[in-house]
Parts: C-alpha cells; sequence; structure tokens
C-alpha cells in the first residue's frame, strides 16, 4: 500500500525512480510520482494514473542523481494530481514522499493554514514538509527529526532537501523501509522488488530509526540521534522472480509456481523417521509446546482463511482447541490473553497494519506468538516470538494464491509438530507426511486442467450473484474461493456453509444465481450431496468442486475433480481450481487482474 524509492548515486535517478515505482506498483497503482533534486531546484513530476503513464509524460529535461518517488493507494484525499506524492514545501526546496497515516494531520493542516501556508493537497504527507521546512537545525536530520516529533501516526518516509543535495533522509514507524546498498550508489525502498535489480545487499530499518543516506553509504540513528548499527543482509530472490516471464499476469505466474513453491515450504522439514515436522524456527521447545492449550490464529482476508483452514487442521489432528479471528476485529476488541494460548500471525507481506498491531498487543500482554510470514525480514515477522517461513517467493499479484496455498500447507506441518509431541500415532503421522509429499505433483495434475478451467470460468463469469457452499473442512475453502473471485472480477460471491443454506439462504437460489460447491469425498459426503439435490431442485446451477468418483446430480453446469488425498490435507488441494476459476473470469470480463480497482497488495493503513 503505497511504495517509496529512492536513489542517489552517480546515474541519472529518473529512470531508476521510475523502474522502481513500476516494481512497486502493486502496492498502489492510483497516482505517482517522482521529485529530484536538480542544480538549483527540486523538480517534481507527478500525476494521477499509473506509473507507465508517468513515465510517458516525464519532461526531457529531468536530469539529477538524487531524487525520491512515490506510487500511491489514495488514503487521505482522492487520487488527482495534487494529491499525488512527493509534495514540497512552498518554497520548493523540501520535498518529501510519506507511506502511512498521519493521525493528526487535521490539527496540523489548521495550524499551518492558521500560520499562513497555503497547502495545495488534501493529503496528511503534505504537512510533513511544511513542517520540515519550517523547524530549525543546520541539517536535515536535524529538521527531519524535530518535525517528527510533532507527528502522531505511522510512516515511512523519503525527504530531500535543495541545500543538501548529497543525501536522502529516510525515517521509519510502521511502514517499511529497506536500504539497498550499491556499487557507489544507494536506493531506498519500501520493499526489495525495487532493489533486487541494482543490489541485493539490504539493511531493514526498526521502527524509529531515521537514516541518512549518501552514494557512498548510509548512516542509522535513533530519534534521540544516537547511532545504531545494522548489518547487511542478502535477499534469497534474483530479479527474474520479480518477472512475469512468458505469463500474461502475475496472478496465473503465480498459480503455476505453486508445485515448486510446496516443495520449498517442505524442503527439510518433514522427519520421515519419527513421522513428524521439524519447525526450528518455532523457538518452541516440546515441554512449551505441551503445555498450550489453545492456538488462536490472526490474520487478515485471505490470510485468515488460510488461518480457518489452519484452526481446523490443528483442531482436527493435534486435539487442540483452535479458531482463526481477522486481526483486525481482534486487535479493537481488548481481548483476553492468556498464557497458554498459542497466537498465530499469518501473512504474507508481513506488513499487514491490522495484524501487526494484534501482535504488538498481545505482546504487550505476555502472549506467546508465533509468525507464519512469507516476506523475510518484515515488521512481523521482527515482531514475533518464532515462526515458519513460507518461502512461496515474491507475490506480485495482489490476489493471493502461492502465499495462502503454502499458509495452509504451513498450518499442517504445524498441527503435526504439535500433534506428534502429544496424541498423534506413527501411523497418521506417516499417513499426514505421505499426504504433504503428494501435494505438488497433485497441484501439477490441477493447474494442468487450465484450458477447461478457464471454459467453465467464461461461463461462470456471466452471473452477477454467486454461492459459494462448503461446510467443515470445506467452508474456508469456500470462503476463499468467494474472495478471489469477489477481488478480480468485481462479481458478488457469498459464501455459506452448505448446512445453513436452508436455514435463510436457500430463497435466492434460481436459474440466475449459481452455486459452486465444494464437495470433497469425505464423511460429509452424503449430506453435501443431499444439499446438492436441494439446489438442483431449485433449477440453480451447479459447479462442483469435488473427488473423482463422486457422484453429483444430473445436469450439473461443471464438474471439477482434484486428486484425492488425506481427508485433512484435501482443503488445499481444493482451493486451486477456484484461483484458476477467478482469474480466467476476470480475465473473460476484461479486468486488470494484478491490479484490482479499490484494491493494493500489503495493507499498511488501518
Ligand atoms: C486477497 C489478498 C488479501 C490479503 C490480506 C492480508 O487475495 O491478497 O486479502 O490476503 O490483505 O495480506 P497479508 O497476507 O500480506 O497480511
Amino acid at each position: 500500500m503505497c511504495g517509496i524509492v529512492g536513489y542517489v548515486g552517480t546515474k541519472p535517478a529518473a529512470p531508476i525512480l521510475v523502474d522502481g515505482l513500476a516494481r512497486l506498483e502493486y502496492r498502489g497503482y492510483d497516482s505517482a510520482g517522482i521529485a529530484i533534486v536538480g542544480s538549483s531546484e527540486i523538480k517534481v513530476h507527478k500525476d494521477a494514473g499509473r506509473v507507465r503513464e508517468l513515465e510517458a509524460s516525464l519532461p526531457k529535461r529531468f536530469g539529477g542523481k538524487i531524487g525520491i518517488g512515490h506510487t500511491r493507494w489514495a488514503t487521505h484525499g482522492g487520487p488527482t494530481k495534487d494529491n499525488a506524492h512527493p509534495h514540497a514545501s512552498e518554497d520548493e526546496t523540501i520535498a518529501v514522499v510519506h507511506n502511512g497515516i498521519i493521525d493528526n494531520a487535521a490539527f496540523l493542516r489548521a495550524s499551518l493554514e492558521e500560520a499562513g501556508v497555503k497547502l495545495r493537497s488534501e493529503t496528511d504527507t503534505e504537512v510533513l514538509a511544511h513542517l520540515i521546512c519550517q523547524a530549525e537545525g543546520d541539517t536535515l536530520e536535524a529538521k527531519v527529526l524535530q518535525a517528527l516529533t510533532r507527528i502522531d501516526g505511522t510512516y515511512g518516509i523519503a525527504v530531500i532537501d535543495l541545500a543538501h543535495p548529497d543525501r536522502i533522509v529516510v525515517a521509519r514507524n510502521g511502514s517499511p523501509i529497506i536500504l539497498g546498498i550499491g556499487d557507489g550508489e544507494m536506493h531506498i525502498a519500501s520493499d526489495a522488488s525495487a532493489l533486487v535489480r541494482y543490489t541485493r545487499q539490504v539493511v531493514h530499518l526498526d521502527d524509529g530509526e531515521l537514516a541518512t543516506v549518501r552514494a557512498d553509504g548510509y548512516r542509522t540513528f535513533t530519534s534521540d540521534s544516537r547511532a545504531t548499527t545494522k548489518s547487511a543482509e542478502t535477499v534469497e530472490w534474483s530479479d527474474e522472480d520479480y518477472q512475469r516471464g512468458e505469463h500474461e499476469h502475475f496472478m496465473v505466474k503465480e498459480i503455476h509456481e505453486q508445485p515448486e513453491s510446496v516443495q520449498r515450504v517442505l524442503r527439510g522439514r518433514l522427519d520421515e523417521r519419527f513421522h513428524t515436522v521439524h519447525l526450528g524456527g518455532l523457538n518452541m521447545d516440546a515441554r512449551e509446546a505441551r503445555e498450550i492449550r489453545r492456538v488462536k490464529i490472526l490474520g487478515c482476508g485471505s490470510a485468515y482463511y488460510a488461518g480457518q483452514l489452519g484452526a481446523q487442521f490443528i483442531e482436527e489432528v493435534a486435539r487442540i482447541p483452535a479458531d482463526a479471528e481477522p486481526a483486525s476485529e481482534f486487535r479493537y476488541r481488548n481481548p483476553v490473553v492468556e498464557r497458554d494460548t498459542l497466537y498465530v500471525a499469518v501473512s504474507q507481506s508481513g506488513e499487514t497494519l491490522d495484524t501487526l498491531v494484534a501482535v504488538q498487543e498481545l505482546k504487550r500482554k505476555g502472549g506467546r506468538v508465533i509468525g507464519l510470514v512469507n516476506a523475510v525480514g518484515s515488521s512481523i515477522a521482527r515482531e514475533v516470538d518464532g515462526g515458519v517461513y513460507l518461502h512461496a517467493g515474491p507475490e506480485v499479484s495482489v490476489a493471493s494464491t502461492k502465499a495462502l496455498t503454502n499458509m495452509a500447507v504451513a498450518f499442517a506441518m504445524l498441527g503435526i509438530h504439535l500433534g506428534r509431541i502429544r496424541d498423534v500415532s506413527p501411523a497418521d503421522g506417516r499417513r499426514l507426511i505421505e499426504g504433504l509429499k503428494k501435494l505438488p505433483a497433485q497441484i501439477e495434475a490441477i493447474v494442468a486442467q487450465e484450458t477447461e478451467l478457464a471454459e467453465i470460468a467464461g461461463r461462470l463469469s456471466k452471473a452477477e450473484s454467486l454461492f459459494f457452499v462448503g461446510r467443515t473442512r470445506g467452508y474456508p475453502v469456500a470462503r476463499e474461493g468467494a474472495q478471489k473471485l469477489k477481488e478480480i472480477s468485481y462479481r458478488h460471491a457469498e459464501a455459506y456453509q452448505t448446512s445453513e443454506l436452508k436455514h435463510g439462504p436457500l430463497a435466492l437460489i434460481s436459474p440466475e444465481v449459481p452455486t459452486v460447491a465444494i464437495v470433497p469425498d469425505d464423511e460429509l459426503l452424503d449430506r453435501n450431496i443431499g444439499a446438492l439435490h436441494e439446489i438442483a431442485a431449485r433449477s440453480g446451477p451447479l459447479y462442483v468442486v469435488t473427488h473423482p468418483g463422486v457422484e453429483v446430480p444430473d445436469g450439473a453446469a461443471a464438474v471439477i475433480t482434484v486428486p484425492k488425498n488425506e481427508p485433512e490435507l484435501d482443503p488445499i488441494l481444493l482451493t486451486i481450481p477456484l484461483q484458476l476459476l477467478a482469474y480466467h473470469a476476470s480475465v473473460a470480463l476484461g479486468h486488470d487482474v494484478d491490479k484490482p480497482r479499490n484494491l493494493a497488495k500489503s495493507v499498511t493503513v488501518e
């Protein structure tokens, strides 16, 4: 959600900044801009629209070797040219890009206006440019520090100053800032995707930390000007991993990568001798793990649905009561924090603010929190007491696919790990480990059905409104399927427990309202088939996602089968065709699959 870039070095900054913004565009794409320190002025070029439009309209003479850039997902003020970042001070000597929310912006705007400052935008960020400009101090660092004392809220900022044309000052409080160490040059970005083309050596700033970044290096310090020591880390992924390659969209590329990404999350963790799973990063010994009386999973959106899959698995296999709750709700309801509950934060980006704040609140109250996180070194990963990295690789498409699958697999591993030090027998451990090992090939077999799924999606996309139904293990699958369709096809899709249909929603079933039904071949098969007959009897078109050999009512609009695994692991496979249905429905409707309207990857605001 909003992306920041910066460059200081010996090369022309503008093309590097624009390239970085294009790579960060998935974080926000309603406006973009760059600012460069010129010889006698700070030059700003910004507009509403996409980065490629910004690039096309870039003035010919836009030289300078230091600059900052921003791609925006509007929070305060609509997506207009004036509201686009960078924001400059009145005398245009200071320019700022910002990711986050300034809570006291209204108050600060009013006091600036009272002092005669003419604000040009409706954003919270603009106040920062004026505050820095007005601040006292000989150095840009001193001015930024002073301005920040007046700010309440979250920020990742990068600031340039005509009076100090050799540096960018950055600060972090709640929104990520990464420094990339180049050869005689330095880069700045909100995440590594914008940097890996230039360098894989990075430094993550901590909350409350600032840095002065110059071509020859960087210096980090705290808000009370104490120097901090950082060590550089190497980014696991190369530039190629962030490219779309031969695929038309990132989403379909990421769907196809799943056999490999599932291999990665399993690699080195399965113990076939003792029929268990080793999760070294949990930082929890067997005695501590045996003391857990409850598992509470927190995440948002698709990560929350993955959490529901995880809770189901953990309760069923490890026999520990488990549930999932949206972190966005949990953080606001002053929950009771129990010492013998294991809290699990799940997040692809590791930057989702609601999840991060839930973790911080839990830690404040003494809760034990582990993370299931994809982005290495991200805020949530650094905040938790231990965890499991998902190793899904960079996920660029706003709609999550491979990260969600790896979350579900990681939860299964956690469930087996907890179960095998409690009641789960070696035979069951072996059965589940064998099941996990089969997943990559089985996912490959599902993805190979893409042509058929595209045809089905074309038909499905014509409906204005749909139901997705499933029960127990299948219900989170239905929720995730509905979510995926909604966010990229803009069709209304409602997920329901199959068992609850007859208590109300059955009234909506008609030839115009198709139902996508998740029907695993498990102990509830007869009941699920019964519900399908009820839908068919009301002329509701049925799209059934099931296992081979299951007999569905005559006249179903489509029957999609996935390979059978162990019942507890089947939900992982049942979600895969739903990803392809959503993808191809969006393509059929001509939408921008990777950048759906109103959404952004990594929601770092409330
Ligand atoms: C849906 C989607 C979102 C994210 C949610 C949490 O496809 O991508 O619902 O799952 O915003 O994001 P992370 O996992 O980064 O915390």
